[in-house]
């Protein structure tokens, strides 16, 4: 497999660039692009819940897209919501779980997390008057303090909210792990997959987590959210709501009309996904990130930050480079039409761990399925010329 077969699937990717920012938002595949122009021209686009064609037309999209999406999640299709994006399902997650926190409650989060799964909690808690705490993670090889973690899931502790994968460093928490600790008090888990579920195979069911986040367009989909919310939890939280929405099941959160033509092609960008096989994509990606990440590693005048090697981790990597801003790297490399991000990437809790806030934080690249071997080696030369 190579990344060349599946270029021409990717419009995006016909104008030059090395798209080295697919962690802040990948190009969408082309079945996913007809899927939300087919439907949007296909007369279906309806409501939910009628009794003619169209209708019934738009409960089948919603069901259809529901079962591919869990398919890919190898979760249950009764768990699967759509929505705006991750972090507006997460505020309105976290405002429904306020109202069940009291004072002398405890969340945990991490400080490897995206602000997108830090600060809703923190805010809930600063609501509820429960406690809000953050495990720290090794700035040595950014793997999560397992042994921090354990001690902060006090009995007290109602929910652990934990990244499947680091947005900016790359690292996966063993969050099988953190599932064990967490339920062993009873407390819930809300796992943040919007980094993970590009680049590995998720199960649902495997990790035995609560909740699970993704955003399909950090999957070659649209942009849009999603959450898989445990049945019953899904029908006992008290979510805010319209009196006439659905009791129960995933209609019961989705507030209002959902985006039908993003949500045909969200299914899509499932399918392909399932098409390519998750396991296969990762270890392409695998592949050719190997190389960057070593090429980085063997400059002098580069830095970088998280785990050295290629266990445990997606194929992102942060960098910086002596003596030149993250921004101007980024800069230097843009003139050479090399796409990447500069910044905290909103993972704001990591960049102030590694003390990096006031310098700029990091470089991030990051591969996915269509990024070449080709692209890493025009990355690393212009890194190189910056010495
Ligand atoms: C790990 C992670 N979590 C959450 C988010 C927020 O996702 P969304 O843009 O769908 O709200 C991002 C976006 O970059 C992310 O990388």
């Amino acid at each position: 497999m190579t990344g060349a077969d599946v270029r021409h699937r990717f419009p995006g990717v016909r104008d030059g660039w090395a798209r080295f920012d697919g962690p802040a938002g990948t190009q969408m595949v082309d079945v996913a692009i007809r899927a939300a122009s087919e439907w949007s021209a296909s007369g279906n686009n309806a409501n939910t819940h009628g009794t003619f064609a169209a209708a019934n037309a738009t409960d089948d999209l919603l069901e259809r897209a529901r079962g591919v999406v869990a398919q890919l999640l190898d979760a249950d299709p009764q768990s699967v919501v759509f929505g705006a994006n991750m972090t507006t399902l997460t505020f309105a997650f976290t405002r429904a779980v306020a109202r069940t926190l009291q004072p002398g409650d405890r969340v945990v989060g991490t400080r490897l997390d995206h602000d997108a799964n830090v600060s809703p909690w923190r805010i809930a808690c600063e609501e509820s008057g429960a406690e809000h705490v953050l495990a720290p993670f090794s700035t040595v090889d950014g793997r999560l303090d397992m042994d921090a973690l354990a001690a902060l899931i006090t009995p007290n502790t109602k929910w652990v909210a934990v990244t499947g994968a680091s947005n900016l460093i790359g690292t996966m928490p063993d969050v099988k792990a953190v599932v064990a600790l967490a339920h062993r008090v009873g407390a819930r888990v809300f796992v943040d997959a919007v980094h993970l579920a590009p680049h590995m195979p998720v199960s649902v069911r495997d990790i035995g987590c609560d909740v699970l986040a993704t955003s399909p367009y950090k999957w070659y989909g649209p942009h849009a959210g999603v959450l898989c919310i445990e049945p019953n939890l899904l029908n006992a939280l008290p979510v805010a709501k319209v009196r006439p929405a659905d009791d129960v099941g995933p209609r019961r959160f989705e507030t209002g009309t959902p985006n039908f033509e993003n949500i045909a092609a969200t299914e899509a960008a499932a399918r392909y996904l399932l098409e390519e096989d998750m396991a296969s994509v990762a270890a392409y990606e695998q592949e050719v990130f190997a190389p960057l990440l070593n090429g980085l590693l063997a400059m002098a005048h580069v830095r970088v930050w998280g785990s050295p090697t290629l266990e445990a981790r997606t194929p992102t990597v942060a960098f910086t480079v002596d003596g030149v801003s993250p921004d101007r790297v980024a800069e230097a490399l843009a003139a050479a039409k090399i796409a990447v991000w500069s910044g905290s990437s909103y993972a704001v809790e990591l960049v102030s761990h590694l003390g990096l806030t006031e310098s700029g934080g990091v470089v991030r690249a990051g591969v996915v399925r269509y990024v070449t071997h080709d692209d890493v080696q025009r990355l690393l030369s212009v890194v190189q010329s910056l010495a």
